[in-house]
C-alpha cells in the first residue's frame, strides 16, 4: 500500500466553487476577478503565440523579471515570476517550513496559505481578526517569538479586505528580523489597494512579498504571478520553481499588459472612485452591514445568506458564500464595473424587499 504521509492524509482538498461558473453566462462577483477583458494587446499577443508555431517548445522568460522589476520598481535580481501567486505561497512555505514548525496565520484569511503549511505539515497559528474585522496586531506580535518560523498576512485581506497600515507593518518587520521570523506579506490586491511593503525590502532580509497579475491587469487563466525579495532569498526561491512552471501564454500576457498600465489603471479607478462608493452607499442606505475594505470586494452580512445567494444567482450573480467561523453567514461580492454595480444593485434590492 502507498503511505502518504500523515499530515496529507489529514488534509482536505481546496475546492472552490468553480465547476459551472464561467461556462453559465453569470455576472461573476465571486473570485474577485475584473469582469471584463484584459487589454485588446495581450489579446492579440496570445494569438500571435498561438500562430507563432512554437506551441511545443519550452518556455523561455527572456527579460520577464527585468520587466516585472521595473514595474514593481526593485531591481531585476528581486523579482522572481511564479505560476500564479498561490506558487509562490507554495514556494516560500517549502522553502522555509518544515515538519512540526510553526507558521502564524492571522485568520479567517486565503485558503491557499493553509493549503501550503499543511502540506508541509507545519503546526498553524491563527489569531484571530477582532470583532471589527481589523487586524490583531498586539496578537501577532505576542505570537512573534522564536519557535516561529513564517507569519503569513495579506494586506489587504482575503476575505475581510480589511488592511494592516504600514505602520504596523513595520512593527511586525523589525520584531519578526530579530527573532529570525520570516514574514510573507501577501499584495494580490495591490493596485486596488495602493498597499506595499516593497520599500522594506531593502532593510529586511525576512520579507517576502507575493504579488499576481491575475485581479487587475484580469489575466488570471494564465496564472502569472511573482515573488519580490532580497536577492540572496530569490536564489534561494529559484532552486524550488521548476525552470518551466510558469507557462508561455503567462509570459507573453505578463508583457503585453506592462506595455498596457493605462488599461489597467483606468478599471483600477472605475472599480474603486466609482463602482465601490456606489456599492456602500447604497448598503449604507439600506442599513446592509459590511466591513470597510481596501480590495476589489467588500465582506457583507446579509440578513439571510442562502436566501441572498439565492436571489442573486436567479438574477444570474454569483457570489462567495463564506462559513469560516468567525464570518460564517456572510457573502464576499466582487466589485466591477459601474454597470456590472448597478446590476448588482437592482437585484440586491429584491434581497431587502
Ligand atoms: C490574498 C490572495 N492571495 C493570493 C491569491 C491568489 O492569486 P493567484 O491567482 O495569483 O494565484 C488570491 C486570490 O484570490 C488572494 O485573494
Amino acid at each position: 500500500m502507498v503511505r502518504f504521509r500523515e499530515n496529507i492524509k489529514k488534509m482536505s482538498a481546496y475546492n472552490p466553487p468553480l465547476e459551472g461558473r464561467a461556462s453559465g453566462g453569470y455576472l461573476l462577483l465571486d473570485f474577485n476577478e475584473m469582469t471584463i477583458e484584459p487589454s485588446q494587446k495581450v489579446k492579440k499577443a496570445l494569438k500571435e503565440f498561438v500562430d507563432s508555431g512554437r506551441l511545443q517548445v519550452y518556455p523561455e522568460y527572456g527579460d520577464l523579471e527585468a520587466k516585472i522589476a521595473k514595474y514593481t520598481g526593485v531591481k531585476p535580481e528581486q523579482a522572481m515570476v511564479t505560476n500564479g501567486s498561490d506558487q509562490g505561497i507554495d514556494v516560500i512555505c517549502r522553502a522555509l517550513v518544515k515538519d512540526r514548525d510553526k507558521i502564524i496565520i492571522p485568520s479567517p484569511s486565503f485558503a491557499m496559505y493553509y493549503q501550503s503549511a499543511e502540506i508541509q505539515g507545519a503546526e498553524i497559528l491563527k489569531p484571530v481578526y477582532k470583532k471589527d474585522l481589523s487586524f490583531p496586531l498586539e496578537e501577532v506580535l505576542g505570537l512573534i517569538k522564536k519557535g516561529a518560523k513564517l507569519l503569513i498576512i495579506a494586506n489587504p485581506n482575503n476575505p475581510t479586505g480589511t488592511a494592516i497600515s504600514k505602520k504596523d507593518v513595520l512593527k511586525i518587520l523589525k520584531k519578526a528580523k530579530v527573532k529570525n521570523i520570516a514574514v510573507l506579506h501577501d499584495e494580490a490586491y495591490f493596485e486596488f489597494s495602493k498597499i506595499t511593503a516593497k520599500d522594506f525590502i531593502k532593510d529586511f532580509d525576512n520579507l517576502f512579498i507575493t504579488r499576481t497579475f491575475s485581479k487587475t491587469f484580469g489575466l488570471v487563466s494564465t496564472r502569472p504571478g511573482y515573488i519580490l525579495s532580497q536577492e540572496k532569498n530569490i536564489k534561494e526561491l529559484m532552486k524550488i520553481r521548476g525552470p518551466y512552471d510558469v507557462n508561455m501564454f503567462a509570459k507573453k500576457a505578463i508583457s503585453a499588459a506592462l506595455e498596457d498600465l493605462d488599461y489597467m489603471e483606468r478599471y483600477v479607478k472605475e472599480v474603486m472612485e466609482k463602482s465601490k462608493p456606489k456599492l456602500e452607499k447604497f448598503f449604507k442606505e439600506n442599513k446592509v452591514k459590511f466591513w470597510p475594505s481596501k480590495a476589489n470586494f467588500l465582506l457583507v452580512r446579509p440578513e439571510n445568506q442562502e436566501r441572498a445567494l439565492e436571489i442573486l444567482k436567479s438574477e444570474g450573480i454569483l457570489v462567495r458564500q463564506r462559513k469560516e467561523p468567525d464570518i460564517e453567514g456572510t457573502i464576499r461580492v466582487s466589485i466591477g464595473t459601474l454597470k456590472d454595480t448597478a446590476r448588482f444593485i437592482k437585484a440586491y434590492s429584491k434581497v431587502i424587499r
